[in-house]
């Protein structure tokens, strides 16, 4: 029986270059969709997943981060003051219990695999979630939780993918699989950014990962992959090589790559369209902004 998944990494030290200038003082994961900072949507998935304890890599410049976890009983009372009981529960929501949160720093920005392995004395010897904030994933049941479920039937590591198309397979980790049917995929391979043609499949992996402690002496290599970077993927990789079980998990639900422009926009739109209170209002909005423009061509 495998041990449950109750630890979960969220690397959070990486420059955000795609964001600048607003990531040259906030911090990728503080900027919100809607109402809520990306690092929240990531929170609620893991907690939903059975999460008990939330260890975050950050670097220089992501205290806002921290702070948005802590207690605020100055807005707490003025809230209480004014009946405001729903905004109340909102901020609730922030607060995590003391302990159940853990800071790293990452000193250098060497890439996923070593943000990963910088938390490695706090994961010990258990399997352990990974979640990126910047993929966003809107599922009836949450992506971890539908991962955690995969990884009690499979044991070994389990990592999130979807198809994209030939022409982005550049951009991701990409898996080579025994057999595509069936949402369950064992892995035989990975390849990180593979060059333009030679991409073993469409399946890429997105922000989501169960692994096996053992890939934490893989990181501790430290050897440097696509982009002169220590990359989480190919770790996973040595892994399979070593004959370890590594299963690619085809997910249901949309996912947003939140850490592109593009993205970004299309989640903001996606999240609003999916509240009541905003819905109409944006509907109304986004016909009139078409119309406009159809007029003008
Ligand atoms: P990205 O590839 O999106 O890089 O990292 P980035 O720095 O966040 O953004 P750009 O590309 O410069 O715009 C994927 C995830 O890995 C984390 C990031 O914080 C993000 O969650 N990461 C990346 C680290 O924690 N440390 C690193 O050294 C690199």
């Amino acid at each position: 029986m495998e041990k449950k998944v109750t630890k979960a990494i969220f690397p959070v030290a990486g420059l955000g270059t795609r964001f600048l200038p607003a990531t040259k003082s906030v911090p990728k994961e503080i900027m919100t969709l809607v109402d809520r900072p990306l690092i929240q949507y990531a929170i609620d998935e893991a907690r939903a997943a059975g999460i008990e304890e939330f260890i975050f890599v950050t670097a220089r410049g992501k205290s806002a981060l921290e702070d948005y976890f802590d207690h605020s009983p100055e807005l707490e009372r003025k809230l209480k003051d004014g009946g405001k009981d729903e905004l109340l529960a909102e901020l609730h929501h922030t607060y995590m219990d003391s302990g159940q949160i853990a800071y790293i720093r990452q000193h250098q920005a060497l890439g996923l695999g070593h943000a990963v392995w910088c938390a490695r004395r706090l994961v010990g010897d258990e399997p352990f979630a990974v979640i990126l904030p910047d993929d966003v994933i809107a599922a009836d049941t949450p992506c971890l939780q539908q991962m955690v479920e995969a990884f009690a039937e499979t044991g070994g590591s389990v990592v999130a993918a979807m198809e994209v198309a030939p022409e982005k397979t550049s951009s991701y980790g990409i898996l080579d699989v025994e057999d595509t049917a069936g949402s369950t995929l064992r892995v035989r391979g990975m390849v990180e950014k593979p060059k333009a043609g030679t991409a073993p499949s469409n399946l890429a992996v997105i922000g989501r990962y169960i692994l096996s402690p053992r890939v934490m002496t893989q990181l501790n290599e430290k050897k440097e992959g696509a982009g002169g970077e220590i990359q989480l993927t190919d770790a996973i990789a040595r892994e399979i090589d070593d004959g370890q079980k590594v299963h690619g998990f085809r997910f249901n639900g949309q996912r947003f790559d939140c850490g592109s422009k593009a993205g970004f926009l299309q989640a903001t739109v996606a999240f609003g369209m999916a509240r009541p209170d905003l819905r109409d209002e944006l509907m109304d909005f986004m016909s009139d902004v078409i119309s406009i423009q159809a007029a003008a061509e």
